[in-house]
């Protein structure tokens, strides 16, 4: 297992975030928040903060820093602030002062008097829910839709005829991302270029956003993001600071940092949303599933810029059934912004699916594991493309042997004073790539570079760079130095969305390649070191009859200190050929104190088929991190909105989440089946599968233990007394 190669930076701080890059007559930005929830800005006082000490400029909706919103085809439009004196949520960006210091700029923001024209708030999801409105479906996919076997005319007929029938209605809440790198900028222009340090998903994205927001040539700005502190989907999106930072340096021609608190991250970046769901699952009285309805409703912003895919994303492939209907509707709410957060749609989607699926498996009395094995699928519903690989089946039976399933009780059983029950899930996260540019550069002192604008927020995807540039070049990883998190490197994807080593790996393969490919031809060019020779490229040298030379000595004998190539991959023909996913079955084991009632969770087990693991020591990092996620979804995490549109809990004293001493070990287990039918690496991805379906694995182990099915998370401990 190779260690992280920018561990040692991490570890002794000498790693360089975004905020930690300084420049002489830096100033500080600090973003002054809306305090309603829902109204029009009818004036802001800005006279004593323009006078206090330090300030050089304070922007507001009467005086902006015009930003234009930008619009991706991967993230779709992103909102930029202070361009209009609406206001949609309490706690929403609507002014940025500018001082020569942090405190200088802080202390004044809260010198602005603030008049609104307030207008009623929504801010409850079950409020909405009788105005709930159609959401799109991904990839312009309708916000419905029906598969049913012929001959019957509607899932409501479907499930009648069904023997057993189980339908239940779960919930599940609100929450952030809280990475730990706050989100901040630090932008500098110089002759009418712009370069910005800001952690991001993708450096391409960011200098594709700025460019736009600011209506510049996107020749003109350069995203830097070298580390970042955690993204896990709400750093895809350009963040507030960056757009501001930029901006405000343009118009003060001086280098601008702005840094978010812990408090403002909570409402001027985007979290998830709380959704309510319903799930009908029809089937025979041997477990085989006849029919199953999936009906969701999500929070979103006034903008409607998110919605939490629950229905679109989970039912719709999990399980072989005749008759399947999904439905996905969005409650617009006067809320912070919602937004991609690790397994979009999934994560809550996978709670309120896989607890159905326990709750059939009582009630037909079979085994959940049986049930779930009984109706594993070739092929998403109603869709002709066999996946491409799929060893569920393999992650259930060795999960079980070594999690020790087989000594499950029905009704769980007691140590001493605890309950104890064990609960298990199914994990599926769709397996994609898109498209990735990679360069790979010979050096002549025997070294290559391999280099990528992409993003690594934590994953390891700078190791895999390191692991797979070695493979490619047939030379040890110590040799290869991978570089990404710059727009001015080969564009590479967006660590998003699990796909960053399925895309920038298979773009390594063919650039790797295409370098050695040159080689060989300049080596036995006329004049080359090897002319007119038949060549071979093997272990880092090239190779003639009885002759080897390195690919240094060859560069070296040609006077050429280097030698580059860039290769691409993106999405392709593959699709038209098979369905892709990773999959995985999850296994928790829960004690409840008989008397104060507290879920501890004491066990836990994921295996994962996730094709080929390019490096276990990184992948088991996500996907023990995704597990603690889901522990953390069942029985910690929830952003508490009071009805006045305000936060509760809105900083990491009062959003709760787990520290050690809530977690056991994490086992993790991969069964490493290499998918080539999905990109030539092989890999599938790992990112986002952790966290799907672990929190329905604690809620169906907390009722193996207790009795007690609890249909929302968080569980406290209120829900089981
Ligand atoms: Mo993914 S939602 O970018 O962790």
């Amino acid at each position: 297992m190779t260690a992280r190669v920018d561990a040692p930076l991490k570890v002794t701080g000498a790693a360089k975030y975004g905020a930690d890059h300084n420049f002489p007559g830096m100033a500080y930005g600090y973003v002054v928040h809306s305090t309603i929830a829902c109204g029009e800005i009818e004036a802001m006082d800005v006279t004593a903060a323009r006078g206090a000490p330090g300030v050089l400029a304070v922007y507001t909706p009467f005086d902006p820093l015009v930003l234009h919103p930008p619009t991706s085809e991967l993230l779709g439009p992103t909102w930029v602030p202070l361009q209009d004196r609406e206001v949609a949520y309490r706690g929403q960006p609507i002014g940025f002062v500018v001082a020569r210091t942090y405190e200088q700029a802080r202390d004044a923001a809260a010198l602005i008097g603030v008049t609104y024209r307030e207008r009623p708030a929504v801010t409850s999801l079950e409020d909405g829910l009788a105005t709930a409105e159609d959401a799109p479906g991904r990839d312009g996919a309708p916000s419905s839709l029906a598969v049913l076997a012929p001959g019957v005319e509607s899932i409501e007929d479907a499930l009648a005829a069904s023997p057993v029938v189980v339908e239940r209605t779960y919930r599940t809440a609100a929450q952030h991302h809280a990475a730990m790198e706050p989100h901040s900028a630090v932008a500098v222009w110089e002759s009418g270029k712009l370069t910005v340090y800001s952690g991001n998903q993708g450096a391409f994205l960011q200098m594709a956003d700025l460019a736009a927001a600011l209506d510049v040539d996107p020749a003109t700005v350069r995203a830097v993001n070298p580390f970042v502190g955690g993204a896990f989907g709400g750093k895809a999106r350009t963040s507030v600071p960056a757009f501001l930072a930029a901006a405000a340096a343009r118009a003060l021609d001086r280098p601008v940092k702005a840094v978010l608190s812990r408090e403002q991250v909570f409402t001027a970046t985007a979290g998830r949303a709380a959704t309510v769901q319903k799930v009908a699952l029809g089937a025979s009285t041997d477990g085989t599933l006849v029919a199953v309805r999936h009906d969701s409703w999500c929070s979103t912003a006034m903008d409607r810029s998110f919605v939490e895919p629950t229905s679109h994303g989970t039912s719709r492939e999990w399980y072989a059934t005749p008759n399947l209907a999904i439905s996905q509707k969005m409650v617009p709410l006067n809320l912070p912004q919602t937004t991609f957060m690790r397994a979009p749609g999934e994560a809550p989607g996978s709670f309120a699916l896989e607890c159905a699926m326990d709750e059939l498996a009582v009630a037909l009395d079979m085994d959940p594991i049986e049930l779930r094995l009984r109706n594993n699928s070739i092929a998403p519903p109603g869709v002709d493309l066999q996946w491409s690989s799929k060893h569920l089946d393999d992650c259930y039976r060795i999960g079980a042997r070594r999690f020790g399933w087989a000594d499950r009780q029905p009704g769980g059983r007691t140590d001493g004073d605890w309950l104890v029950g064990m609960g298990t899930a199914t994990a599926m996260f769709p397996a994609l790539r898109f498209p990735a540019t990679v360069g790979v550069t010979l050096l002549a002192d025997d070294t290559a570079v391999v280099a990528t604008g992409g993003s690594d927020p934590g994953t390891g995807l700078l190791t895999v760079l390191s692991l797979v540039g070695a493979e490619s070049l047939d030379i040890a990883p110590e040799r290869v130095t991978p570089r990404l998190g710059d727009s001015s490197l080969p564009p590479g994807g967006v660590s998003g969305g699990s796909t960053a080593t399925a895309s920038a790996g298979s773009a390594i393969m063919a650039a790797a390649g295409k370098v050695v490919d040159e080689l060989l031809t300049l080596a036995s060019a006329p004049g080359g070191p090897f002319d007119g020779a038949e060549v071979s490229y093997e272990d880092g040298r090239v190779l003639a009859g009885g002759r080897a030379m390195t690919f240094g000595e060859v560069l070296r004998a040609l006077d050429r200190p280097s030698l580059s190539a860039t290769g691409s991959s993106a999405p392709g023909e593959e699709r038209t050929k098979h369905s892709f996913s990773s999959f995985g079955a999850q296994f928790c084991e829960v004690r409840v104190h008989r008397w104060t009632r507290e879920a501890r969770v004491s066990r836990l087990l994921g295996v994962f088929d996730a094709g080929r693991i390019i490096n276990e020591k990184t992948a088991r990092g996500q996907i023990s991190g995704g597990m603690i996620w889901g522990v953390s979804a069942a029985l910690h995490e929830a952003l508490e909105f009071e009805p006045d549109g305000r936060i509760a809990n809105g900083d990491l004293a009062g959003y709760l989440l787990p520290v050690n001493a809530d977690i056991p070990e994490v086992d993790v287990e991969f069964v490493q089946h290499p998918d080539t039918l999905h990109n030539p690496v092989g890999a599938k991805g790992v990112g986002e599968i952790g966290v799907v379906g672990m929190a329905a694995a604690v809620a169906n182990a907390v009722f193996n233990a207790t009795g007690i099915r609890v249909r929302h998370i968080p569980i406290l401990i209120e829900d089981l007394l």
